[in-house]
């Protein structure tokens, strides 16, 4: 039943956002080249030299051009992942915040298809290496915020006290803070920050850990200490991260 709910919310989350998804933001125009409008005046070049010429400043002046602003670049993942990468709802993660290494090496996966994805992939897909690389920049200098101090979402799972303590006794059982360091509030630069995230979609990203059928890019020590553990344990784990401030 609860795998019911969650697995609708990613459908909903979705669509939501997928409706929301606009135009994919171009890079701004390469300005006119000054050396090409030269070219013609010097020393009686041939048509083909000036082609050349103009060409090779064309692609100096794409060079120098001014990137396109990376928060417009970002805009589009705010459809979904909210504004500045600070979700809105409970199956859609938290980014902003988030080292950039970790978001330029799961976006990588996502467009190679390497990493299991609804919708990502194609999204992914639409991105240079360059563009995804400052897009990633940008949100990780973005600020973290936890999820349930800015978010009104009627469903989302509040964090029950109780199951979080019991999270925390099996986290540090099976040793999960030799990566998630301090409770999930410090991390490797390619490892997700965890304190303050969504419950909902901590669980569903431990799920897919757990899942066989997918192969969800993950350390080895990490698949095997999950496997050891149970679906209700899984979720004790989720409120327990989610709990950290
Ligand atoms: C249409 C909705 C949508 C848009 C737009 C979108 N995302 Fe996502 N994102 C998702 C969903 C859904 C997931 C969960 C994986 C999946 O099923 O695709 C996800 C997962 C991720 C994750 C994995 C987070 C984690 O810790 O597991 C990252 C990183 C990410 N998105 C980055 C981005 C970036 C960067 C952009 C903008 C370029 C973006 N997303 C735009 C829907 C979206
Ligand atoms: C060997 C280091 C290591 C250990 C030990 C480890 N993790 Fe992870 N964890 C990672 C890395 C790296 C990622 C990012 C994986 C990826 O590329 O998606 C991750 C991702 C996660 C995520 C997904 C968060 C998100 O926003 O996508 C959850 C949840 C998680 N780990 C829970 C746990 C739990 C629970 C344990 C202990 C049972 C644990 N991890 C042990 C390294 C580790």
């Amino acid at each position: 039943m609860q795998r019911k709910r969650i697995h609708m919310l990613v459908l909903a989350g979705g669509l939501l956002g997928g409706l929301a998804l606009a135009a994919p933001v171009m890079a701004a125009d390469a300005p006119a080249a000054p050396a090409a409008a030269a070219a013609p005046a010097a020393a009686a070049p041939t048509s083909a030299e000036a082609e050349k010429a103009a060409k090779e400043a064309a692609i100096a002046a794409a060079i120098a051009a001014p990137p396109a602003d990376a928060a417009m670049l970002a805009n589009t993942c705010a459809g979904c992942h909210g504004t500045n990468g600070v979700s809105a709802g409970p199956s859609m993660p938290s980014i902003a915040g988030m080292p950039a290494p970790y978001l330029k090496h799961v976006m990588a996966e996502f467009k190679s298809g390497k990493r299991p994805s609804t919708i990502m992939g194609r999204i992914a897909k639409g991105y240079t290496e360059e563009e995804t690389s400052r897009i990633a920049d940008f949100l990780s200098k973005a600020k973290w915020q936890n999820v349930a101090s800015h978010a009104n979402s009627q469903l989302a799972t509040k964090v029950d006290d109780a199951r979080a303590k019991k999270g925390k006794k099996l986290v540090d059982t099976q040793k999960c803070g030799k990566c998630h360091e301090d409770d999930g509030l410090t991390q490797d630069e390619d490892t997700p920050r965890m304190a303050g995230q969504w419950v909902d979609y901590l669980l569903i990203k431990m799920q897919d850990f757990k899942n066989q059928h997918l192969t969800v890019p993950q350390p080895e020590k990490m698949q095997k200490a999950i496997d050891k553990l149970s679906p209700q344990e899984l979720e004790d784990i989720a409120h327990f991260y989610a709990s950290k401030r």
